[in-house]
């Protein structure tokens, strides 16, 4: 397995470079089949530029690397071959804009501000840019305990509990109740999402309705019955 997110740290100039340490493990694990593929990619929150070499030297020299932030002193942290937008993660025609201007988008990992509603804001209007078999990767979501940034434990508006939710959207094809929890689009887009300490992935992954196969001496047979037995109307 690659080690290059764990090696960095060492190899950084005089930008600096602010993570959490064991966000670069996971990096090297989750993303180990992206080095050197040319890709699409946005992350919101620049700071003092650290992050720019390290997805620059990642990526493929292909690559198409955005970056936003809010301050503008930021603006003059682009490197060569990388973009800087300067606008507010929270704002949604900002982020119209930089979507129409830079998607869709492989890769978006969210290092911004880590408040709630700049988290939630920025995933909804984002995750309509994000292209098939991308990943959508939030940073620090501890803040979703933290009243401060408009968090706590079980705060119904945390980032933590809509990534929750999310894990139901992605389910609603199997409920019984129809009515009460109907099929939603989330559910024909999200493939997996995984929880981290301190970060969220998201996976797109457009798909259908699922099917079970039964398989035997080769022959495979395809079925929604499952779906259908339970009168999934949404679903149909
Ligand atoms: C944790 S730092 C980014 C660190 C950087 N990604 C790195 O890896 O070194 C957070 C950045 O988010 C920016 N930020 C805070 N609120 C924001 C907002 N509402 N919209 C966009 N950027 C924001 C801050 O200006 C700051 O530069």
């Amino acid at each position: 397995m690659t080690r290059y997110f764990r090696d960095h740290p060492a190899r950084t100039g005089d930008r600096m470079l602010l993570k959490m340490e064991h966000y670069l493990e996971h990096y090297d694990e989750l993303l180990a089949d992206w080095q050197g593929r040319d890709v699409s990619f946005l992350e919101i929150g620049v700071y003092k530029g650290g992050s720019l070499p390290m997805w620059q030297g990642f990526l493929g020299p292909g690559s198409r690397l955005v970056f936003l932030d809010i301050d503008p002193a930021c603006r003059d942290l682009a490197l060569q071959g990388t973009t800087v937008e300067i606008g507010d993660q929270a704002d949604p025609v900002f982020l119209e804009e930089v979507g129409v201007a830079h998607g869709p988008f492989d890769l978006i990992i969210d290092d911004g501000g880590h408040k709630m509603h700049q988290q939630i804001t920025s995933f909804r209007h984002l995750w309509p840019r994000l292209a098939d078999r991308g990943l959508y990767i939030v940073e620090d979501v501890h803040t979703s305990y933290w009243p401060g940034f408009g968090g706590g434990l079980r705060a119904p508006a945390s980032f933590i509990e809509f990534a929750k939710d999310l894990i139901d959207r992605m389910h609603s094809w199997y409920t019984e109740d129809d009515a009460g929890f109907p099929l939603h689009p989330m559910a024909k887009e999200i493939g997996g999402i995984r929880f981290y300490d301190s970060l969220v992935v998201i996976e797109k992954r457009l798909k259908e309705a699922p099917v079970a196969i039964t398989a035997q001496n080769g022959q495979v047979s395809r079925s929604r019955r499952m779906l259908e037995v339970r009168g999934r109307r949404s679903i149909f």
